[in-house]
Formats: structure tokens, sequence, C-alpha cells
């Protein structure tokens, strides 16, 4: 019996999305551990295409369980705005969807606050998803979290709210007219909602402890990608949770060997949304090109992603800090095209050379980055479904990235679909 954990190891938007639906064929359970509705995976089946911000893309597949564990910040709004696409689309989730009664919610003036907060920032301004991520994670660790069980409890819920007003009372000042600062009728909203969380709020620690002595196979989704974790990414430009393989043990309630497998999803060249540094980035026609032919709009957000080479610099973090075994490389097609390929090996700064990330974040504005040129295969990848067929420059790149890491190759993905996809 395998448990993977599947981790994003750029900036997320690696692809993890399909991944996780290949690979959650094999899996009985399904699990979300960090994030919220600021992640948005998209998947394509068939003719639908569907993007889910906060429930497991596995609950696609019928026969399914999923979870969505205590280190979720849960916008119980969004959360039932997909529950209700999916039934529409005949995706029925009763007795297979499992909510952690100790998630934090991300409520709506938990967007205000994101909002105002941001607008202050000008120029500094992270760039985040808008969604009340750090908001919600800053009371959670404050302490004055609302979390899903509270709204089962008359006396506290309202006490909570009571206090949150107080608390966020400048932000909501500054919106008077926004329903999103009318505490009362949010507090009625979420109220109606005990019906829909009732049947599916558990302990997911003890559910997940269950069903892996039962002999279920459990797949681990992260959300976003290593670079933007809270300790160990590009801070203050990240998301405000542990996006690497800690988060799953925290965010569950699991010990770590439980996880029998890492594998880190690396996109075969780097994106970024919104600010903070990136070394390899391109500003010129091949940055357009990737971002053309690569499809990089924010799936959350809509907004352009900011692309460049691929950074093995951060790429040996990554994998480092997750304990990475094997990566799947998404995206491998989209270089198609491309005459020359460079990846990054290592930095170079004030004269030195460095293969780790500086411990000062604004040295990573200032590196330059160190480059390995391949020559582009210039042939079409496309629902490529085995190794030995690919270009052998392709071969070569694919190799290249993964004898550097250190770690094995799981799979490559050369398209959208479920079936383009290398197996290795
Ligand atoms: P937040 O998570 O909305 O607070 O945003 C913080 C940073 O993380 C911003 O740079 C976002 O663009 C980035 N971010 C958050 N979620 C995702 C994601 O799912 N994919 C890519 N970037 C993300």
């Amino acid at each position: 019996m395998s448990n993977i954990a599947v981790m994003g190891l750029q900036w997320g938007d690696e692809g993890k999305g399909k991944i996780v639906d290949l690979l959650a064929t094999d899996a009985d359970v399904i699990v979300r551990f960090q994030g919220g509705a600021n992640a948005g995976h998209t998947i394509i089946v068939g003719d639908k295409k569907f993007i889910l911000h906060l429930i497991p893309s596995g609950i696609l597949h019928a026969d399914k369980i999923c979870l969505i564990g205590n280190g979720v910040v849960l916008d119980p709004f969004s959360f039932v705005e997909e529950l209700r696409l999916l039934q529409a689309t005949g995706i029925h989730t009763d007795g297979r969807l499992f909510v952690s009664a100790h998630c934090n919610l991300a409520l709506p003036y938990h967007k205000l606050v994101d909002e105002v907060e941001e607008r202050e920032r000008g120029d500094g301004s992270i760039g985040t998803t808008l969604r009340g991520i750090g908001p919600a994670y800053r009371d959670k660790v404050a302490r004055v979290g609302v979390r899903l069980v509270d709204i089962f409890n008359d006396r506290l819920i309202r006490e909570k709210f009571d206090q949150q007003k107080t608390l966020k009372e400048r932000y909501l000042a500054l919106a008077p007219d926004d329903n999103r600062a009318d505490m009362r009728a949010n507090l009625e909203l979420l109220l109606s909602l005990r019906n829909v969380f009732a049947p599916m709020m558990c302990d997911t620690s003890a559910k997940l402890a269950e069903l892996n002595a039962r002999g279920k196979s459990i797949l681990f989704e992260g959300a976003q990608g290593a670079m933007l974790d809270v300790d160990l990414g590009t801070y203050p430009f990240t998301t405000s949770s542990n996006t690497t393989v800690g988060g799953a043990l925290t965010g569950l309630g699991i010990g770590p060997r439980m996880i029998t497998e890492v594998v880190g999803v690396v996109k075969a060249y780097s994106t970024r949304v919104g600010g903070g540094p990136f070394p390899t980035e391109l500003k010129d026609d091949l940055g357009d090109s990737l971002r053309n032919i690569g499809g990089e709009f924010g799936s959350t957000t809509g907004r352009p992603r900011r692309t460049g080479w691929l950074d093995l610099v951060g790429l040996r973090h990554a994998c480092r800090i997750n304990g990475v075994d094997k990566i799947a490389v998404t995206k491998l097609d989209v270089l198609d095209s491309f005459q020359r390929l460079s990846i990054c090996v290592a930095y170079e700064l004030d004269g030195h050379r460095l293969t780790e990330l500086p411990l000062d974040v604004t040295h990573l504005e200032r590196v330059k980055p160190i480059y390995e040129i391949f020559e582009g295969w210039r042939a079409e990848t496309t629902g490529f479904t085995e190794f030995s067929r690919l270009p052998s420059a392709a071969q070569r790149y694919v190799r290249f990235i993964a004898d550097s890491l250190g770690v094995g190759v799981k799979l490559v993905s050369t398209g959208a679909e479920r079936t383009e996809t290398i197996l290795v």
C-alpha cells in the first residue's frame, strides 16, 4: 500500500491538479491539508473542465473518499458553491466528503482585510489572491479564529463574531457599504450552512488513522508550491501556510511515517504570480511565448503569470525540504517549439557562485542566474506516452533535471488530458 504526497516544487501552478487526478486512480482517499480557496486545480476530463479551489480534485472519481484537514482555512461559501457545481454536474459527494471540525474559517471580512492591506502595501504588495488567506491564518495563530465546529455552538459563535467586529473595526469602517462588512448578515448566512456541514464534519486525524489501518491508500494533495511556503519560501512573498510536506503532518494530524512516498511536481519551466523575487524571469518575447503557449494565466484570479527558465537552485531546496523521492515533470510539450532552452544551475552574487538560496531574500533580487544551455527538440511531443519515443533532446532535458536533483522520475506530462502522460 502506498500513501503518496504530491507537492509543488516551484511557486504553485506546476500542474498538480492533473498529477493528483492521475494518481487518484490508484488511491482510495484524497486529502487536502493547507491553503484555502487561493488554490485552483484545473482538471480536464473529456470535454469537461473543472476548476476546484477547495474540494480535493479526487472528488471527480466517483468511488473515492475526500477529506479536508484542519490545516486548511476553509471559505465555507466557496466550498458550498463548489459543492453545488459538482452536484449540478452529476457528481455526488454524500458520505465521501469530510471536513475537519477544526478548520479555521476564511470569512468575508478576511477578504476585506486582504484587499485593504494589499492596497496599503502599494508597490510592495504581495499580489495575493485576495481570498483572505493571510488574514485568516493570522487570526488562527492569534487564537481568535472561528473554527468550523464553532458554528454549532450558539453562544461561542456570537461571542467570536462580536470579538471580530471589534478586532476588525478599522477595516469594516473603511467599507461600510460592502456586504463583507455586514457582520450580522455574515453570521446568519454562516449559521444557515449548518445542515450542509453537519454530516461531513469530523476529526480528520482519527478518520485518517482508521482508513490507514484498514489498508486504504491515501493521496496527499498539496496546494501552492515550496517557494511559497511561509517558513521556507521567498518570505514575505509567500502564502501564509506550510506548503511543504510538514504541512501535511500538522494540517491533518498524522505522523511522518504515514506518508510512504513524496512526489514533487516540477513544471518544465518556471512561473510565478504576484510579487517577489524570480531570478530566472524572462521579461522578453521568450517569456511571452512561454505564457501564451503554456496558457499561463491564473485559474483563481485570471492574472497573467510571470514566466522564466527552470531554476535548479530553487528546486534543490524544494526537494530537500520536502524529502522528494521522485519528480513528475509537467508541460514538457510547451517547450516543443523553442530553439534553445536554458536551465539555471547556480547563481552569481557579487562575484561568488551560489548553489543554495541566499539567506537574505532581498539578495535573490540581485542574483544573476548561471545557465546551462540545451538544444531544443523542435518537434511535437504533445500526447506522447513513452519516454523512449521522446526526441533525444527532450529525454536529455528531463534526465538532466532529475540527475541534478538526485531524484527519480515518476512521470512526464505531455498534455492536459489524463492520457497524455508518460509513466516512467
Ligand atoms: P495568498 O495565498 O492569496 O495570500 O497569496 C500570496 C502569494 O501566493 C501571492 O503571490 C499569490 O499569487 C501566491 N499564490 C497563492 N495561491 C497560489 C496558487 O495556487 N498558485 C500560485 N500562486 C499562488
